[in-house]
C-alpha cells in the first residue's frame, strides 16, 4: 500500500500523550506542509496561534467543556478563520475611498467569506493532521473551541473578522493510544451517492446505525432511558450542554461579524 494511504488509513484521534516535546524541526516540518494546503483563491483565509503558555492552555482545558488532555498535550494550535487581515489589507490599500470615487457601497465580509474561510481552516488543520501523523506525531481535533466566545475572544485578542473554528492537539501517542483500535466508520454505501443526494429511510437508518446500537447498547433494553442509537446520540450529544453552547457561542460570533 502507498506510505500516504497507510497513513491516512491508519490515522485515529490520540488524546493521551508521551511526556516528550515536539522538536523544533519536527514542528516546523508540520508548518511547512500546512502551509501548503490549497486555499480558496491563494488567499489564505485563515490564521494560526501556536499556543505554549501553560496558563492559557489550562484555560482551554476548561473552556472546551473541560477536557483536561488540552492541558497536557505538548504541541496545541488554534486555527482561525481569518477575514481580518484581507479586510484591513483593502482598507489599507485605499478601497473604501476607490468606492466612495466610484459611488458604490463598500463591500464588508459576509457570510459566504465566512464559510470559505471556515473552508481553507479546516483544510489546512486537516493538512496539518496528515503531515504530523506521517511524522508518528498524534492528534486530536477540539470543535468546543466554538464555545464560549466571548472568553476566547478576549484569551486570543480575535478582532472581529476572525472565528475560532478549531484547536489542535499534538503529541506523540502513549504505547495505550498506539494499540488501541481504530474507531469504526459507516459503511461506504450511506455515505456516497452517484449524482442525486439519496435520503435514507426509516429502514436504511435503522441499518446504518445497527452496529453501533449493538456496541453501546449491547443486551441492555436502555441505556439512560434511551431505548436505541439515535435517542442516546441525541442526549448525549446533539441537546447536550456542550451543544447548546457552541450554537450560542456561534450565534454571537456571526452577530459581531454582521455588525461590522
Ligand atoms: C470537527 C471535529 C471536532 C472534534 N472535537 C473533539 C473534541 O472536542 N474532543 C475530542 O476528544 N475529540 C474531538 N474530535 C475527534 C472525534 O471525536 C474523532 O475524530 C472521532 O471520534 C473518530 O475517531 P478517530 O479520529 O480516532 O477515528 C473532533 C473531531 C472533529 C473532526
Amino acid at each position: 500500500m502507498n506510505p500516504v494511504i497507510k497513513t491516512i488509513l491508519n490515522r485515529k484521534s490520540v488524546r493521551s500523550y508521551e511526556d516528550r516535546a515536539i522538536s523544533a524541526e519536527i514542528r516546523d516540518e508540520i508548518l511547512t506542509a500546512t502551509l501548503r494546503a490549497p486555499t480558496a483563491g491563494n488567499q489564505m483565509l485563515y490564521s494560526i496561534i501556536e499556543v505554549n503558555d501553560p496558563s492559557i492552555k489550562d484555560t482551554l482545558a476548561r473552556t472546551c467543556d473541560n477536557q483536561p488532555f488540552i492541558a497536557k498535550a505538548p504541541w496545541v494550535l488554534l486555527f482561525l478563520a481569518d477575514y481580518q487581515r484581507w479586510f484591513d489589507y483593502f482598507v489599507a490599500s485605499g478601497v473604501p475611498e476607490m468606492c466612495e470615487q466610484n459611488q458604490v457601497a463598500l463591500r464588508k465580509p459576509e457570510e459566504g467569506d465566512l464559510f470559505l474561510a471556515c473552508c481553507d481552516a479546516l483544510i489546512a488543520a486537516q493538512t496539518a493532521v496528515i503531515a504530523a501523523e506521517s511524522l508518528g506525531v498524534g492528534s486530536c481535533y477540539i470543535g468546543d473551541i466554538m464555545e464560549q466566545y466571548e472568553t476566547h475572544q478576549a484569551l486570543f485578542n480575535l478582532p472581529r473578522y476572525v472565528f475560532p473554528i478549531c484547536l489542535l492537539c499534538f503529541g506523540y501517542p502513549t504505547q495505550q493510544q498506539r494499540e488501541r483500535e481504530l474507531t469504526p466508520r459507516f459503511d461506504r454505501k450511506f455515505i456516497v451517492s452517484e449524482n442525486h443526494y439519496r435520503r435514507l429511510d426509516p429502514g436504511g437508518l435503522e441499518e446504518m446505525h445497527r452496529d453501533r446500537q449493538a456496541q453501546v447498547l449491547g443486551n441492555r433494553k436502555n441505556i439512560e432511558g434511551a431505548i436505541n442509537f439515535g435517542q442516546y446520540l441525541y442526549r448525549r450529544k446533539f441537546s447536550a450542554d456542550f451543544s447548546v453552547e457552541m450554537s450560542r457561542s456561534v450565534r454571537a460570533i456571526l452577530q459581531v461579524w454582521k455588525e461590522g
